[in-house]
């Protein structure tokens, strides 16, 4: 073989290597989906409660129809797995029939959080203990089909994403009618309680084999239309996310020191969304809702869904989920994603 005619093949080679690289594997191998409504894609649809939304209006511009996702179309971590070059959304732990896990699974569940009873005046709901006792179940079919060596190597490469918390303001804390915990701790001891009940979770997860975490911060809670007569926010819940928040990202700075062979990131909802929600708009919401926040079955939603953050009184419309996933993938101020942004973790 000529030198010409190798140099060709090289150059070949390494063409066909870029372009399977773009358009053939994702950026990691699986990615596994820990939260509530806001990531959840059919969790809940066979549960006894009322957060559900696999019925119309919810999932107008997604390409199934109404599926559980609580918006019109995509979800943030929908929109991150496209990012990251995922051919599919990743499967609802309901939904899974073993054969499809190996990729990720999503345990998500609209209404849970981080404590056990939030959410649960409406119903059941899978809280974040629950989604980790899923997770194990899923650990255990991959192991038997990869084999005990192999499955480690493969859960390090993983990106996990949890996104969890809003429930236990908003379904709980602030729920003095329905949760104690109101009167027993003040915010800054809530926001402690639960950030240290969340730090065990996360151990658990890293002891399964999870090293790459991206750890999304509240949004604004305070500033949702639900409860509220004017476009102004509520100040005293969004003081309570801010909390939460910073001790999240402190979480992550102490887990990195800790676990030098993991990386930890905390993405910072409340600053990304800030614009897109905190808007002096009369109608903020798309759906007509009933008193429970929700939309109404069948009833026609808005038509220009882009002008609109909230699809129903709880959950952003997919052009909000757009700006949250994008910056968190590709973060354009370090003040978003901190230490990293996603793009960055997943290249690790
Ligand atoms: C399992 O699910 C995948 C995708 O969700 C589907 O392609 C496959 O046919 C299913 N397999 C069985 C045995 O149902
Ligand atoms: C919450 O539920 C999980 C899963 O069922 C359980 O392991 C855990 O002990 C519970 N936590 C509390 C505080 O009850
Ligand atoms: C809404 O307005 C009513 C009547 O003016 C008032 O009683 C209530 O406290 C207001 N709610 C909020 C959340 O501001």
């Amino acid at each position: 073989m000529d030198c010409e005619t190798t140099i060709w093949m090289v150059v070949l080679f390494l063409f066909s290597s870029a372009m399977y690289c773009v358009f053939g594997e994702p950026q990691v191998p699986c990615l596994f989906i820990f939260g509530d409504s806001l990531s959840d894609s059919g969790n809940n649809n066979d549960l006894a409660t009322d957060a559900k939304a696999n019925y119309k209006p919810y999932g107008i511009d997604f390409p199934d129809g109404p599926t559980g996702r609580f918006t019109n179309g995509l979800t943030s971590i929908d929109i991150i797995s496209d990012l990251l070059g995922f051919d599919h959304y990743i499967p609802p732990y309901a939904n899974t029939n073993g054969t499809d896990i190996a990729q990720g699974v999503n345990y998500a569940s609209g209404a849970a959080g981080i404590r056990n009873e939030t959410g649960t005046h409406m119903g059941q709901d899978i809280s974040m203990g629950l989604q980790l006792e899923h997770h194990r179940d899923i650990v255990s079919q991959i192991a038997k089909k990869l084999g005990s060596e192999k499955v480690q190597q493969h859960l390090n490469k993983c990106l996990y994403y949890v996104n969890i918390g809003s429930n236990d303001y908003l379904n709980n804390y602030f729920l003095p009618q329905h949760y104690p915990t109101n009167g027993k701790y003040n915010a800054d001891q809530y926001a402690v309680a639960l950030i240290q009940e969340h730090l065990t979770y996360l151990k658990a997860l890293y002891e399964l084999g999870a090293r790459k975490f991206s750890l999304f911060g509240l949004s604004l809670i305070g500033c949702i239309p639900h409860g509220k007569n004017d476009s102004l926010c509520v100040e005293e819940h969004n003081r309570a996310a801010l909390l939460f928040n910073n001790k999240l990202k402190s979480v992550v700075d102490r887990f990195n020191k800790e676990f030098p062979d993991a990386k930890f990131i905390f993405i910072n909802t409340a600053i990304i969304t800030e614009n897109s929600l905190k808007q002096d708009m009369k109608i903020l919401t798309c759906c007509k809702v009933g008193s429970n926040g929700q939309c109404i079955p069948n009833e026609e939603p808005c038509q220009n869904r882009n002008l609109h953050p909230f699809f129903d009184e709880f959950h952003p419309s997919e052009v909000v989920n757009k700006v949250l996933a994008n910056m968190a993938y590709n973060a354009p101020v370090p003040a978003f994603a901190h230490p990293m942004d996603i793009s960055h973790l997943v290249k690790l």
